[in-house]
Formats: C-alpha cells, structure tokens, sequence
C-alpha cells in the first residue's frame, strides 16, 4: 500500500523523508518521490523504482529545504511510471501533493478541470486534487484543501506543501489513516507510525473529516466543521528497533522466530490463574452483554480469515455461540440479517484493510455490535470498533503473515475463555486452559527447532509447481493458511482443502509430482486423516505430515514429518502452523523470491 511521509522542523528534510520512506517499504510500492521547498518554491524528485534509488537520485542533485513531503505508491490508476509517481503538482508548479487512497469520481473531476482549462499530465486519481486546491477559494492552504475535498467521492489521506506559505504542511484524513508525529521542535505526517518512531513516539491519530496544518511553531486539528480540536497524543507502544532486523536475511523469518515472545506478549496481563478466566478490559462487554450473545460473525480477509475459521471452533467449544466466519469483501455487499444479540468481530492485523473495514460498518449498520482483534494500535479498524483485543505482537513488517496469525489465534481463544466463563463454563475447564494458554510459548519455541528438518524438504520441494495441503476440524484452517503462504512468497500454486473433502474431486490431482501436506496433530480427528492419507498414498501421491511428537503411527504411511510438542487440541493450530510458515519461507528463498515484498502484494489492502 502507499506510504505517505512529511517534515517540517530545523533539520534538512530530505534525509528524514528517504528514511521514513525506507520504513515504509513493507508495505509494498512500485515508485516513489518527494517534494521540499526550498526558499525558492518547490522542488521534486521522483521516479519508478525503489526508494534506494530515489535515495542516490537525491544524492546527485540534492533538495535543499526544512520541509517536505514524500510517497511511496502503491499503483491502483495509472501504470507505476515516473510521471504517475507522487508528488504531484499543480500547473503552475506552486503546490505538491501525496496521496492515500482513491477518488473515485476522479473521472468526473477530471473533466470539470479540463474544461476549466487545467492540463493534467497523469494518468492518475490523485492529480485532480491538486488541480482542485489550485482553483479552489481561500486565503490559506488549508481553506483551499478543505474547499477542494469538498468536490472528492472517495477514501484520502493527504499532505500538501505550497510555494506560497513556506514552512508549512496541511495534511488531512477521510478512510486512509494519517497520523502526525510530534516531536521536539518538528513535526512529522505519516500514514502509519513505523514512517516517525526513529524520531519520536508521540503521535497524533487523525480522524475521518480532520484536516492538520503542521508549522515549525506546532499544529493544529480542525474538525469536519472547520473546529478546532485537540487531539489526544498517544504513544507509539513499540520500539524503533523492532523495525530492523537484528541479523536475521529477512523480516518474514524474524517474524516466525519472534513467535514465542509475541504469543507471550498477546497473553500478557490477561491470565486469570485462580478465576480460570481471562482479563480483557478493551472488549467493553458487560457480563449480562455476553450472556445476551446469539451468534457471532466474524468479518476478515487472507490470514486473518484463515485465524477466523479457527476461532470458530474455539468460540463455539468453550462459549457454545454459533459463529460464523465471513470473507469481509463478501459480507459487505449482501443483505445482512443480524439478530438481537448479534455480535461482529472485525479480525485485521493493519487494522486498515479497505474490505473488512466496511464490512465493519456493515455490521454495525445492521445492529450488531463490533469488536476488533488488531495488531497496529489506534488503526482505524480498532478506533471504530466498539471494544476489542490489541494483539500486542510488535510491528509486522513482512508481507506474508505469521505472527500476526498466532496472536490472532491466541487473543480469539482469550475471547472464547472470557464469554465462556461467562455462559456456563466452569471454572476448573478455564484454569486448564489457562495452564495450557500458558505454556504456548515454550511450545512455540520447540516447533521452531524443527527448522533443520523443515530446510531440508524445502531443498527436495523447492521446484514442485503445486501442492496441496489438508486438515480437518480446527485444522482444516491450517491447511488454508499453509497453501496461502506457500503461494504468496514463492508463487507456487497451492490450495488448502478439507482433508475428507479430498476424495470429493482433488484426489484426482494426486500423483507423484504432488507433494501433500498433512496437518495431523494426534487428536480426536486423527485416525480420519490417517484414512485421507491412505487414499493419496494409493495413488503414488508423496505425504508431507505435521504431526505431534513421539507420535509413530505414521511410519511407513507418509514420506516426511515434521513434529511439533503436543498440546490442547483447540490449541494446537498455534504449534501446526509453524513448519507451514517455515516450509513457505525456505521454499521461496531457494527459488529466489523476494520474500518480504512479493510481487503484487502489499502488507495492507486499503482499497477495495
Ligand atoms: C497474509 O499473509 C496476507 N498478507 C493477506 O492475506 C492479509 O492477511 C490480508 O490482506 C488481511 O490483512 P489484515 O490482517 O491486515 O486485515
């Protein structure tokens, strides 16, 4: 997704903004550029490609100025090209703009400017803006911005600079998230904190409607009504540092190593030893509210889907709610029958993803109340929510999910334990899982021993074109989540299937080139998948098994096992996943992929 960085301070801004951009890689782009003013009017450097060149471009022709603004885009209009690439700017070259987002009457726009005689020279939604604020009314920058958003149907988060008040930025906010870092003596704009926490902590939330103007004397908020306001300053609960890779070739591999301390990070605070009970203070549920439940939905996309369909198994076992799990981009656009006692659980590690946020809003709309389980605090998912779970896993910076997805897991059976305490299950069952909760983190840390093993399949794997991978029950989601990883960093094809739903159709895939990847933990489902697993090895079909230590029934019926520590059967999709995730990273760096930014994909979907 596009990156949107801004300074305005005593420093030289240019350096700041190529290293808040270079933070902002993760979230995938495909060019990038700046604009500083420099006593003189505005200057801009851009170009298609990465920020390491826009970085040397900078080198050779340096941009003199203490305030700037810079992008990384993401391309939805307009090829990645160095033209269509931000800032942009106006015709008369005294404004530059970055932009988030989509404006989707940009056609329309686009037309009223030509006929008013406008040239546009992009292929792009975001140079109408521009154009916009040229024309528009009012004495100040951010009276002309407020006038031109006016005239915009669509999602923006904005920073602009004008030639004609130096040393000043106006930034503002409708569906994609802008935040202001406040530091000592400068400010920063940015569309997510990783972009400002090297330089401070402090960060201002904008809200839908705000519009921000940043000065070397400070800022203000004005609300939609053109009120002034005065925000709230959070603080950014994370390290710089989390932001490196501390010697590790790859985010996505320091990411699955940092599972056993995010799994304790998600779990911290909220054990309940004596009550067998979770403490989730942010779900804001009354105990009459949780017993007045009928049903929830949970609303998520990719990964986080796949920990929805896991935590329907836990929620309907320990709270006995009927939960349905719903592709959020689905839900949104059909008629939504909810309940009394309808509750909607919005799942998203960025808490910015376009689709499940309106699906959010669907269900609220609806009548239900929504909870979020988010990772990136004071995302707009987790604002407006009702009440939820902070996974407290750190910054993720690979694309392709991992601990994002075991917090997730852990924060829904956290869920799961608070209603069902609260709905009938007693309180020795809740000390049991609590002690199993618990213990996570140590098992965590012996699946990832199995890496040794996991690199050598990953050697003899590396040029298969397909796989198929099969769970049943709790990890049926599993399987999903395995082939989706395994897809999206090494671009092999790879579907997840019921395991028993094999025989009804894909078994006809099974032959000697397809490697299957069983998740079968020894559990109450297990001899069923030992049935599924018979069926492919009649077949001549190579068996790749996830199963639990010192379980041997397998020898001699599958090729491959990778073993993980037993544990609560609920839980054990925690543990199953972690060979997966290791399986999809060794594949994808043997066949030379670029594993923390696959191609196409960017870390947070925020357009529909
Ligand atoms: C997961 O590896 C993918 N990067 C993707 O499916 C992701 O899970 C999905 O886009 C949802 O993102 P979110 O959790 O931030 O909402």
């Amino acid at each position: 997704m596009c990156g949107i960085v801004g300074y305005v301070g005593p420093r030289e801004a240019a350096p700041i903004l190529l290293e808040g951009l270079a933070r902002l890689e993760y979230r995938g782009y495909d060019s990038a550029g700046l604009s500083v003013l420099n006593g003189h009017g505005i200057e801009t450097c851009k170009l298609a490609g990465r920020v390491a060149a826009l970085g040397a471009a900078v080198a050779r022709a340096p941009l003199r100025g203490a305030c700037g603004i810079a992008h990384t885009r993401w391309a939805t209009h307009g090829a990645p090209t160095e033209r269509n690439a931000h800032p942009h700017g106006d015709c008369a070259g005294t404004l530059a703009l970055v932009h988030n987002g989509i404006i989707e009457n940009a056609d329309v726009l686009r037309g009223y400017l030509a006929r008013a005689g406008h040239q546009l020279v992009t292929d792009t939604d975001t140079e109408t803006l521009v154009h916009l604020i040229e024309e528009a009314p009012g004495d100040t920058l951010e009276e002309r911005v407020r006038a031109a958003l006016h005239h915009v149907v669509g999602t923006y988060g904005v920073a602009v600079l004008s030639a004609s008040e130096p040393g000043k930025i106006v930034a503002a906010r409708r569906g994609s998230p802008v935040l202001l870092g406040v530091g000592e003596g400068e400010l920063f704009v940015a569309s997510d904190a990783s972009a400002v926490v090297a330089h401070t902590r402090s960060v201002v939330y904008l809200e839908d409607g705000d519009i921000a103007v940043l000065t070397r004397d400070g800022y203000r908020v004005l609300d939609e009504h053109a009120r002034e306001r005065q925000p709230q300053v959070d603080a950014v609960d994370w390290e710089v540092g989390e932001l490196e890779l501390d010697g590790f070739p790859h985010f996505m591999l320091k990411e699955i190593h940092e599972q056993p301390t995010s799994v304790r990070n998600t779990l911290r605070g909220r054990l309940l030893w004596r009550e067998g009970d979770a403490r989730l203070n942010g779900l804001n549920l009354q105990p009459n509210e949780c017993e007045r439940i009928r049903r929830i939905v949970i609303l998520a996309c990719g990964t986080s889907w796949h920990a929805g369909l896991v935590g329907r198994h836990v929620i309907e076992e320990l709270a006995g709610i009927p939960v349905e799990v719903e592709y959020a981009s689905e839900y949104r656009y059909r008629r939504s029958v909810q309940p009394p006692g309808a509750l909607a659980v919005a799942i998203s590690q960025s808490g910015e993803t376009a689709d499940t946020l309106e699906a959010l809003r669907a269900a609220r709309a609806a009548g239900s109340r929504v909870l979020g389980l988010v990772n990136v605090v004071g995302s707009t998912i987790a604002r407006e929510a009702d009440g939820g779970i902070y996974l407290h896993a750190g910054p993720e910076i690979g694309v392709a999910s991992t601990k994002a997805f075991t917090s997730q897991l852990v924060a829904l059976t956290l869920l799961g334990l608070y209603l069902g305490r609260r709905r009938g299950l007693d309180a020795a069952a809740g000390r049991r899982l609590v002690e199993q909760l618990d213990a996570l983190p140590e098992l965590v840390a012996q699946a990832l021993a199995e890496d040794a093993a996991v690199q050598d399949l990953a050697t003899r794997f590396a040029a298969t074109s397909n796989a198929l991978y099969l769970g049943r029950g709790v990890n049926y989601p599993v399987a999903l989540e395995g082939a989706l990883k395994l897809k999206e960093i090494s671009y092999i094809h790879a579907e997840g299937y019921p395991a028993a739903e094999m025989k009804h159709g894909p078994i006809a895939l099974i032959d000697e080139n397809m490697p299957v990847v069983f998740v079968a933990p020894r559990d109450p489902v297990f001899s069923k998948v030992v049935s599924n697993m018979q069926e492919v090895k009649a077949r001549g079909g190579r068996i790749i098994a996830v199963t639990t230590q010192g379980n041997d029934d397998l020898r001699g019926l599958v090729d491959h096992e990778l073993r993980v520590p037993a544990t609560a059967p609920l839980l054990t999709p925690v543990l199953t996943v972690i060979p997966l995730q290791l399986l999809a990273y060794h594949i994808a760096v043997r066949r030379g992929c670029d594993v923390d930014r696959p191609r196409n994909l960017a870390k947070s979907v925020t357009v529909e």
